[in-house]
């Protein structure tokens, strides 16, 4: 069938002009909807279908019982009431729970867990009710009834326009901008440089972390301890398929114990040593491995170890990295291995790090080459 025959095909009130602006939406052409039953084999698909029109109103039990409306009204201000109080919890969390760097680690965790826990709930309640509140308003008490509203036609009138571009034509004569290169080319470069001091006092927005992001408390010599319980570890204590979360020895000590943990932690890892590929022995020690436990993806903890694969599994969006092949990505989002940290023994024969990471640990940012 040609267009033409289709067109042909088509009853006159069936017919519209694309633009007339009050057009009923009239489906295309293609295969019959979901539901309505199929044109007879040889016979052609129509071009166009009946607008089903809107559902028959039916009234709701606010609109006939007006204690129904009442109650109603009382859950949607039951819910408005809940995001008021919501929000005075968060508030008083906020102002009263202090968190502060000079409490002991244990301390500044618990004030930590209970100022998110309270803000979490309070913001939840603050913003879940009144959502909660508007729809449940929406759907039992404001009217009830579907109807359209025909889109109108935005393009102007020809005499809008004409006189419009009579008006930018004359400003532009006015101003002389084509005849005077040196005010139009000085008002450009004013122009230009004018959003400058704004990005530089955006520079007030807190301190630059300058290398912060790629240093860790990591360095030769630092003793492995267990995490949470603290202790050092001789390579003797782990057999082949443990895994040890660890901690650098002296890291509570530092000026910002939190974020330096934060950044330090790390899993060890016993292999058997024909397990591991060379690039993995230049950091091991007898078959013992640490790799950062950041995952660098989004930088969630690493912490899911499937000891007959030998993968380490992020549970945030599940990249893997496998162990005895120096922590290379082989499924998920992340890009990079996990940073190797190179293991040795003191004197005393506990496990130490050779060296600190050599490159940043963590997800990806503007200036990690
Ligand atoms: S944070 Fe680990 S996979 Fe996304």
């Amino acid at each position: 069938m040609t267009d033409d025959d289709r067109r042909d095909a088509v009853t006159p009130q069936q017919r519209q002009e694309p633009d007339s602006g009050n057009a009923p939406a009239v489906p295309a052409a293609g295969p019959a909807p979901a539901g309505e039953p199929e044109p007879p084999e040889g016979q052609p698909v129509p071009d166009r279908f009946e607008d089903p029109g809107l559902p028959e109103h039916r009234p709701r039990s606010t609109d006939r019982d007006p204690r129904a409306a009442r109650r109603a009204e009382f859950q949607v201000a039951a819910l408005f009431s809940l995001s008021v109080t919501g929000t005075l919890l968060a508030l008083a969390a906020y102002y009263t729970v202090q968190v502060e760097d000079d409490l002991g680690v244990a301390e500044l965790l618990g004030r930590l867990r209970l100022s998110t826990l309270l803000l979490g709930i309070g913001l939840f309640l603050a913003l879940f009710c009144v959502g909660a509140g508007v729809v449940h308003w929406a759907r039992r008490l404001m009217p009830g009834e579907e109807w359209t509203e025909h889109r109108h036609v935005l393009r102007g009138s020809d005499t809008d326009r004409a006189e419009a571009r009579r008006i930018l034509a004359d400003g532009a004569a006015e101003s002389g901008l084509g005849r005077r290169p040196l005010i139009r080319n000085t008002l450009v470069g004013a122009l230009a440089l004018a959003p400058l001091p704004a990005i530089a006092l955006l520079r007030d927005t807190g301190p630059l972390p300058e290398d912060s992001l790629s240093r860790t408390f990591w360095r030769a010599g630092l003793h492995l301890v267990r995490d949470p319980e603290g202790g050092r570890i001789r390579p003797d204590d782990l057999v082949v398929g443990s895994v040890v979360h660890v901690m650098p020895e002296g890291v509570d000590e530092a000026e910002h114990p939190l974020e330096e943990r934060a950044k330090a932690a790390v899993l060890v890892i016993r292999l058997d040593p024909e397990d591991l590929d060379q690039e993995s022995l230049g950091g091991a020690h007898e078959g013992i491995v640490a790799y950062s436990k950041i995952c660098t993806h989004m930088g969630c903890p690493v912490g899911l170890y499937e000891q007959q694969t030998r993968h380490l599994l992020c549970p945030c969006h599940q990249s893997t990295f496998d162990v005895s092949r120096h922590c290379q990505v082989i499924f998920g989002p992340a890009k990079r291995p996990l940073p190797q940290l190179p293991l040795t023994v003191d004197p005393e024969g506990y496990l130490v790090a050779a060296d600190g990471f050599r490159e940043a640990v963590g997800p990806s940012f503007w200036e990690r080459g």
